[in-house]
């Protein structure tokens, strides 16, 4: 017996250009945000350096080198069986500065090649148009998102890729993991903005909330209108916002703990979406706007654009869940996924203290599915882990059963009703991790022969869930044990 998924469901893989392409500073590609970003680990915060340091190592420089490796690597999704590929077109490339005139064509071939090398083998592209990677120049020049110029700018961008490949490219993301601009960890990562010239990465002691708010309304204005413009380029175009999910659980049933909860699922999760989705700001934005001192700079034709810029499909990342307490006095605290919260001492976690809760997908899928029944597509999900490496390949039996337990609550939501059409765990290829910069924090199928440091030959490997996921996509679903 099988627990089977719908036809043509979209079983692939995910990454993003900065922690898997390499090749920063080639044929024309300008420098990016995360290009700025040293080496951390779980203990040591990476640094932003605005200049770059000759003796500093930056692990998005050579990354695992996709740039040049594209073919052998689509080959190995290939043979897994991907039905589609999830990664992000680095906009340095295209346009180095954020601000130039004309787009940088070898940049422009380099995509033309790898979505050639995916219709070979029938994978569909599904394209994240912003994957923490704004130019850096922008930031020098304007603060980046800050600025409403960051609009022109990322609308010239996404309107010279989806014209160029308009007719291999259906599905496009518009910004990943949108709220994480939410959180203080948001403003550089995901917005390319510095709040001040500490030059730390994941700084949670200086930041700007009417900064963040601010520099999301010109993420909502531009999303809507390359959603807009993207339709009229080709109709058959589909859409999607991107969120970091986290389902909120009370730490007890006391009603100030589920309130929170409430609280917490409102601006932390559904702010962005129901803007994305709904194409108007919520009910609860205003008064946590006059709390904050908030006060958004909101032009004439703005919400009218919101308005008619919709999306087509909700798109999220799904780690961990976050459990808040009101009285959090002596309550062991935890970290996972932009997101922090207090233990749950239900869940067990992974060596990076990201907890492990499949039920919480199933919960996730049901609650959002439940607001907006539009599609749903969970793009990111994986366990970060140290991997033994023996004999060329690596027993990873403890991922299979992260995402096979995963799958399973997948399977569930889908009974449950909810209209699932694809997933692509995260780092289907081990890659530089984003929020530590580390190689060895390892999600993929297939590992890389590289460590924290940079060295290694970068050649691939098939671990035992490379032919574990394999399997699951030859029988579109799961055996029942
Ligand atoms: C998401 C990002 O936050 O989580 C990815 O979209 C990131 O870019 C992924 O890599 C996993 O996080 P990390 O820090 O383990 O790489």
């Amino acid at each position: 017996m099988l627990k089977k998924f719908p036809d043509n469901f979209l079983w692939g893989g995910a990454t993003a250009a900065n922690q898997y392409e390499g090749a920063y500073n080639v044929d024309g590609k300008g420098l990016a945000t995360s290009d700025m970003l040293t080496a951390g680990t779980v203990d040591k915060v990476r640094r932003i350096t605005p200049i770059l340091e000759s003796n500093e190592y930056y692990p998005s420089h050579e990354a695992v080198d996709f740039y040049h490796r594209y073919k052998e690597d689509i080959a190995l999704f290939a043979e897994m069986g991907f039905k589609t590929f999830r990664f992000s077109i680095a906009w340095s490339r295209i346009y180095p500065n954020g601000t130039d005139t004309e787009p940088n064509e070898m940049g422009l071939q380099f995509y033309d090649r790898v979505i050639e090398e995916l219709k070979k083998y029938d994978i569909e592209p599904l394209v994240t148009i912003s994957h923490y990677e704004p130019p850096f120049a922008c930031t020098e020049e304007f603060n980046a998102w800050e600025s409403r110029r960051m609009i022109d700018c990322y609308v010239t961008y996404a309107k010279t890729v989806m014209e160029r490949y308009k007719a291999d490219v259906k599905y496009w993301i518009t910004f990943n993991e949108i709220n994480s601009l939410t959180r203080p960890v948001g403003a550089y990562l995901e917005a390319g903005m510095l709040v001040d010239d500490s030059g730390t990465f994941n700084n949670m002691e200086v930041d700007s909330t009417q900064l963040r708010y601010q520099a999301l309304h010109h993420q909502f204005i531009a999303s809507a209108k390359v959603v807009q413009l993207g339709k009229k380029i080709n109709p058959d175009f589909k859409f999607g916002c991107m969120i970091t999910y986290h389902c909120n659980y009370p730490y007890t049933c006391s009603p100030e703990d589920i309130f929170l909860a409430q609280q917490e699922d409102q601006m932390g999760n559904f702010y962005c979406s129901d803007v994305q989705v709904r194409g108007e700001y919520p009910s609860f934005a205003k008064r946590f706007w006059e709390e904050n001192n908030v006060s958004l700079a909101i032009q004439d034709e703005d919400l009218d654009i919101i308005k008619k810029g919709t999306v087509d499909f909700y798109s999220m990342s799904y780690y961990q869940p976050t459990t808040v307490s009101a009285k959090n006095e002596g309550l062991e605290t935890v970290y996972g996924n932009i997101v922090g919260g207090v233990k749950n001492p239900y869940l067990k976690a992974s060596e990076w203290g990201w907890e492990i809760d499949p039920l919480g997908l199933r919960y996730s899928l049901n609650h959002i599915y439940s607001r907006y029944q539009i599609p749903m597509m969970v793009v990111e999900n994986g366990i970060g882990a140290r991997d033994e490496f023996v004999n060329k390949t690596v027993e990873d039996d403890y991922r299979i059963d992260y995402l096979e337990a995963h799958i399973e609550a997948m399977w569930q939501a889908i009974q449950d009703g909810v209209d699932l059409i694809a997933y692509t765990p995260w780092g289907c290829i081990d890659l530089v991790s984003a929020s530590t910069g580390e190689m060895e924090k390892r999600y993929g199928f297939i590992y890389v022969d590289k460590d924290n440091d940079g060295q290694g030959t970068l050649d691939r490997f098939r671990k035992k869930s490379f032919f574990w996921y394999q399997d699951v996509i030859k029988h579109n679903g799961l055996s029942v044990k």
